[in-house]
């Protein structure tokens, strides 16, 4: 199994271009389901593996797919599939975005339902209720959900949950909603921007969506879409993760191709714990010192503090000059991070929803183990910094989301390797 061996203490300096966002690539795919003729073109689609398992859900449901460097075809060439496989989505629980496009396309779904996930529960109620109120029957039989209806039927509801909106679930009811008879009105849906550049690509596609970027999106159903080409954002969370690097291990590095106005939070966060950070139009450059000022701070959807950075943001508070609390306001049990940067040295409780960090001058290296792509993050941005070598285990977490990333760091400095553990622990070079 791959590994990471990172021998830190060394300040990342240069600069590095962001990738293409997974979490809008995802959707997007999916939405290659509703397309009457025509091809669907994405460019800027990032390689990784979560990409590879979307690839391999759209060809089992009859969508050709090719890929040339960063630019991706779709084409659906039969619909006689219907079903995404527990084996599948079990894997990667985004798959649940091809639930929408189906039922909205082909009048039936049925897709296994996402099972246990290390960040917490997940329910995808609101998916369910939203396709229901378009006038889907949904129902779970034997682990899947199963969704049929004749047309659906544009309806007005409320998204919202108990922790605030759903990004794959607005995405998956506004896929379904495009080619409903009537008109749908989502409140309280989600605002990400990977929500709004679903939405665009629809429109791209031939929908009529009003509202875009706005919790409350109108959307007129049409007979057909067509294909068309279309753009990726830059992945936001991949840059916000190397500004936590470059901030942590005092260095200073130019974050090219990506989008500071989706980063602002995060940002500001940077600036508050004392990181210089300059911005430009697509790019952000950050210089630490590697000591910080305590920020406590709640992640909530955006353009809050974004969940899927807590655990980097935590890697930085581990060497504050003080105390700071980082609430969980999306995924309250999202912490499997807190205890293998306890084994770096780092001074972490738990209390509920809430991580209390007594920040300590340095951190040491250690072997750990990443729980998930973002906790693998969080302990990558700690293990640069860390005096001495760490092992980071389990890397297939942080491949489901960062591209190559040991070669781009080590491109800024780093000494990083990626090496093949093998049973008994012993290390070989990774081919
Ligand atoms: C998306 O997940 C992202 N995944 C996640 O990124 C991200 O952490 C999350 O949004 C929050 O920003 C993709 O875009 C593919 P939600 P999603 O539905 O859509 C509750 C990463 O690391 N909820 O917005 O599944 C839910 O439990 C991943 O890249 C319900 O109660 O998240 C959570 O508390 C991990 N019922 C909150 O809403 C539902 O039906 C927000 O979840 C759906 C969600």
């Amino acid at each position: 199994m791959d590994a990471l061996l990172i021998e830190g203490g060394r300040p990342l300096r240069g600069s590095v271009e962001v990738r293409g966002a997974k979490n809008a690539a995802l959707p997007m795919m999916a939405a290659s389901l509703l397309l009457g003729e025509g091809k669907l073109v994405l460019r800027r689609v990032p390689n990784l593996s979560d990409i590879k398992t979307m690839a391999q859900v759209l060809q089992g449901l009859g969508v050709k797919v090719e890929r040339r460097g960063d630019e991706m075809t779709l084409q659906v060439v039969s619909d006689s599939v219907c079903r995404a496989p527990y084996e599948l989505v079990s894997k990667m629980r985004a798959s649940v975005c091809v639930l929408g496009p189906l039922v909205g396309k082909r009048r039936r779904a049925e897709v296994s339902m996402p099972g246990g996930c290390a960040i917490g529960d997940r329910p995808i109620d609101l998916h369910l209720k939203g396709l229901s109120a378009l006038g889907a029957s949904v129902a779970v039989d034997r682990g899947y959900v199963v969704a049929s209806a004749r047309r659906l039927q544009g309806n007005s509801m409320y998204l919202g949950g108990p922790f605030g909106s759903t990004v794959t679930g607005t995405e998956n009811v506004m896929m379904a909603a495009v080619l409903a008879a009537g008109t749908t009105v989502i409140e309280g849906a989600a605002i990400e921007p990977e929500v709004q550049e679903c939405a665009r690509l629809l429109v791209r596609m031939g929908a009529r969506i009003d509202g875009i970027g706005s919790p409350r999106l109108t959307i007129r159903g049409v007979k057909r879409l067509h294909g068309c080409a279309f753009d990726i954002i830059p992945d936001r969370i991949e840059a916000g993760t190397l500004m936590a690097a470059a901030a942590l291990t005092g260095g200073d590095v130019s974050i090219e191709r990506c989008d500071p106005g989706h980063l602002m939070c995060v940002t500001e966060c940077m600036r508050q714990a004392g990181a210089h950070v300059e911005t430009g139009p697509d790019w952000i450059r950050v210089i630490g010192n590697g000591m910080f000022r305590p920020v406590s701070l709640a992640t909530l959807p955006y353009p809050g503090f974004p969940t899927d950075m807590q655990a980097q943001f935590m890697a930085l508070m581990t060497r504050g000059e003080g105390i700071s609390i980082l609430t969980e306001r999306i995924y309250p049990e999202r912490f499997g991070h807190v205890p293998e940067l306890g084994r770096m040295g780092a001074n972490i409780r738990r209390e509920g929803p809430s991580a209390i960090v007594i920040g300590a001058p340095e951190l040491t290296g250690a072997p750990v183990m990443a729980s998930d792509l973002r906790a693998a993050a969080g302990l990558l941005v700690a293990a640069l910094a860390a005096r001495g070598e760490t092992l980071l285990q389990r890397i297939y977490h942080l491949d489901r989301g960062y591209d190559q990333i040991e070669k781009r760091l080590a491109a800024l400095g780093a000494r990083i390797r990626r090496v093949d553990q093998q049973p008994q622990g012993v290390l070989r070079e990774a081919v």
